[in-house]
């Protein structure tokens, strides 16, 4: 597409998942793709099918938590595809336990990656992007960074710090010609939650809790970044996008009160869901 000039993006955690969706929505919409993913194999795997669609892209191994690896991958992503124009945070891991039992290797590990590879990406393609005058960066956050999100280790805190690194970003390099903005992703059914999602009642749980009454697509998110990342939100720096079908404005709705006349409902979803709770 013209609008891109052929630019070059590079999506972290592209081999699978929300990643590889970012990937698909931008190589159609014209951009070259470098997927950068810890699985190596399944990088280059999914390059591949963007390149069986016409699309210009490649895969690289990189574990973002690893700053001679983020140096690595970026110099091949500039001498294969040239200088990077925007750069999608989207590597993000989980680990599973309550706050009190939660190790520290755990946290330190989720903190490494989620935050600090985050971190590393921006400072060392945002370098670049401050010599070229222009890029964008769009980190993916979650829900997660302003609702506690129980049993999910760091988790949310350092989603939430990826919104405090997206603010920071942003401020400081406005005027340089770099835009910094967050999307947080509400439920996308994705292979990280493959054990939630092969289980039916818990799948349809899930489905119904969402306002709209549909699971999330990695497209959904991909389609959002391409506007992020155009010419069209040029004006749009340090805001963080909820992309949720509206389930971070559910609190309110799930609490007991009455209807219109005066009878009691159990929650106000009852009677505004197409396919009740
Ligand atoms: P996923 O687990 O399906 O895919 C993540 C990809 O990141 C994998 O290919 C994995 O190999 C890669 N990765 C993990 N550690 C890495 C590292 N150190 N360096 C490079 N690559 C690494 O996850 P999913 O669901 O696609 O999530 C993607 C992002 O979206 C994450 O940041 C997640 O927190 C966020 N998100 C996802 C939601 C969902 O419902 N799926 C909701 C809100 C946010």
């Amino acid at each position: 597409m013209a609008h891109t000039e052929q630019r070059v993006a590079i999506v972290t955690g592209g081999a699978r998942g929300i990643g590889l969706g970012i990937g698909q929505c931008l190589a159609k919409a014209g951009y070259r793709v470098a997927l950068w993913d810890k699985d190596g194999k399944g990088a280059a795997a999914s390059a591949a099918k963007l390149r069986d669609t016409g699309a210009e892209a490649i895969g690289l191994g990189c574990d973002i938590g690893k700053v001679v690896e983020v140096e690595k991958a970026a110099s091949e992503t500039e001498s294969k595809l040239g200088l990077p124009y925007l750069l999608v945070n989207n590597a993000g891991i989980r680990h599973r336990a309550r706050l009190e039992d939660l190790s520290r290797a755990d946290w330190d590990d989720e903190v490494a990656v989620n935050l600090s590879g985050a971190f590393q990406c921006t400072q060392t393609l945002g370098r670049r992007m401050l010599a070229a005058g222009k890029g964008v960066i769009v980190n993916i956050a979650s829900m997660s960074g302003y609702i506690g999100h129980p049993l999910r280790g760091a988790y949310s805190p350092t989603k939430a710090g990826l919104l405090g690194l997206t603010n920071l970003t942003a401020v400081e390099w406005a005027a340089r010609g770099i835009r910094c903005n967050a999307i947080s992703p509400g439920i996308i059914v994705t292979p990280a939650h493959d054990a939630v999602y092969s289980n039916a009642e818990a799948s349809e749980g899930r489905r119904a809790f969402v306002p709209m009454g549909r699971l999330g697509d990695p497209s959904d998110i991909g389609d959002v970044v391409v506007f992020l990342a155009s010419d069209s939100a040029r004006f749009v720096t340090g805001v963080n996008i909820p992309v949720d079908g509206g389930t971070s404005q559910t609190l309110i709705s799930l609490m007991p009160t009455l209807d219109p006349q005066g009878n009691q409902l159990k929650a106000a979803r009852d009677v505004l869901s197409a396919k009740p709770i």
